[in-house]
């Protein structure tokens, strides 16, 4: 799908070629006198006046075929204050309005929406019309293929469109592999869909298989991937956007291609959503094709540590001790708490590059769905200023955290007879004691993790993936080169990398 971003008037966007077009109409607009000969503003202000649609955001009146306008489809939509979730709850519900069934082109004209409205319009409209039909014989593919969003002033919202068109590239790259069934999405698979993007600029990538990460002593991941005939891959990706010498901030995904839960068996009911625990990685990987679209100033590695959790009869049981690459060992009490298993060794490994910072994604505890549910993410962190970037990014990109404790007491639990620590705690709490397991394999970086277990699909009806937090991520990474940007004195031109 192609975004486009032009400076149109409401007279010219009524003369552009389009299959439909969406009005954005703030409260603000009610006031505003339409131009002579603007057809489309005098349309909608009389609608509004002669209360033919309701005040509240997301309210939606259609006309068919208005005279001196082109594209034959029209949807008026209230967007209230102008806010970025308001707009883009309007855009999702005039689409919804609009059957738009084999609509190519489509017109979005959004006047003197803000920057952050803008972002949210384009999410909106990659949300509504994404299709997934990889293992589909029968697919009906997404139609729209063009998006063209026209504003009062381009020049004002150009950054925030970029980078919100390179996020649903990122989102849909997430989307797209974690809706891949398992056998469709095995590490070794996940591990070349990675390579194959890495081919875009600025990004490399390194695949280590069973030897490479035996010859580490990674061996709490290769005591999950044992139980499974599929490979384990660590999958390490770089996007190069500063100088070399400047440090990167490293990203960490948990990349359970299916999660049985091991000898510890989960139930049957739902266990098919269990192809999306690796959610993580694929929104790891997915903020890397968003960055080479965007090209940042700044330097990133991505960590996946990719298997699956199996029972089998070589599989761990409960009560196996294992030495993790940091030394630690730890006694697996419950091998569906498999994602800590595979993320620890991904921690210890990312001290190599004496990061900025380190943040894990993860698709990690049942407990944070019951947390949080489906709106925000589990923020855990040892940094308070790492953890108000990130709750700040995910405000401003519409893609929510909140922050959770990390009081040493909630370790407690993990004490073990046998072992440097046992890899469960008790009911309470499940997914704070995750995080203090994690945070065991943690040195001095400013470290988050990010629980997405309730946020990273959605089950049900729509069941699907959802491609977060990809803009939580993207928004933080450009905010970071910002920051790095304005602390640092401006290098000589042409020495920068
Ligand atoms: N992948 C699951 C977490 C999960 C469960 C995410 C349900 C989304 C929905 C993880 O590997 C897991 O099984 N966690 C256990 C941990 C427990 C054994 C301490 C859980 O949450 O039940
Ligand atoms: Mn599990
Ligand atoms: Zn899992």
């Amino acid at each position: 799908m192609d975004f486009e971003l032009k400076s149109l008037s409401p007279h010219q966007a009524a003369g552009t070629a389009a299959d439909a077009l969406i009005l954005l109409w703030p409260d603000s607009a009610d006031q505003s006198p339409p131009s002579p000969g603007d057809a489309l503003t005098l349309w909608a202000r009389a609608a509004v006046a002669e209360r033919d649609i309701d005040a509240a955001p997301g309210s939606t009146l259609l006309a068919h075929r208005l005279p001196s306008v082109q594209p034959r489809k029209v949807a008026l939509v209230r967007t209230g204050e102008g806010s970025a979730l308001a707009t883009r709850k309007a855009v999702s519900a005039a689409l919804g309005a609009l059957k738009l069934d084999g609509a190519k082109k489509l017109l979005i004209l959004a006047g003197a929406a803000s920057a952050g409205a803008v972002a949210a319009t384009v999410q909106a409209v990659a949300e509504a019309t994404y299709r997934y039909t990889t293992t589909k014989s029968k697919a009906k593919p997404r139609t729209v293929q063009k998006v063209m969003v026209g504003v009062a002033d381009a020049a004002a919202v150009r950054s925030a469109f970029a980078q919100a068109v390179a996020t649903v590239t990122g989102v849909e790259w997430a989307k797209e592999w974690a809706n891949r069934p398992g056998n469709h999405a095995t590490p070794t698979l996940l591990a070349d869909a990675a390579q194959a993007l890495a081919r875009k600029p600025r990004l490399s990538v390194e695949v280590l298989g069973p030897k490479e990460v035996a010859k580490l002593g990674m061996g709490a991941f290769m005591a999950v991937a044992q139980g499974s005939h599929e490979p384990l891959r660590f999958i390490v990706l770089h996007y190069q956007g500063a100088a070399k010498s400047d440090a990167p901030v490293v990203l960490v995904g948990k990349g359970i291609t299916f999660d049985t839960g091991g000898i510890s068996i989960k139930p049957a009911p739902e266990m098919d959503e269990m192809k999306f625990d690796m959610g993580g990685a694929a929104s790891v990987i997915g903020t890397f094709a968003a960055l080479a679209e965007l090209q940042p100033d700044i330097n990133v590695v991505g960590l996946v540590p990719s298997c699956e959790n199996m029972p089998d009869g070589k599989a761990i049981k409960p009560g196996d001790v294992v030495t993790s690459m940091s030394g630690q060992t730890i006694e697996i009490l419950n091998t569906d708490a498999e994602g800590r298993l595979i993320l620890c060794d991904a921690l210890t490994y990312a001290d190599r590059y004496k990061p900025r910072a380190v943040i894990d994604v993860a698709t990690l505890t049942g407990a944070c769905v019951i947390a949080l549910g489906g709106v925000r993410a589990g923020l855990f962190a040892n940094n308070d200023g790492l953890a108000q970037a990130l709750a700040e990014a995910g405000e401003v990109a519409l893609d929510p955290c909140w922050r959770m404790p990390l009081d040493d007491e909630y370790a407690e639990g993990l004490k073990s007879p046998f072992a440097d620590m046992g890899n469960v705690a008790g009911r309470q709490a499940g997914s704070i004691t995750a995080a203090k397991f994690l945070q065991k394999f943690v040195q001095q970086w400013p470290w988050a993790h990010l629980d997405i277990a309730g946020v990273a699909w959605k089950g049900g009806a729509a069941k699907g993936a959802t491609g977060r937090p990809v803009p939580l991520l993207v928004q933080y990474l450009v905010d970071e080169a910002n920051r790095l940007k304005q602390s640092q004195p401006a290098r000589p031109r042409g020495k920068k990398r």
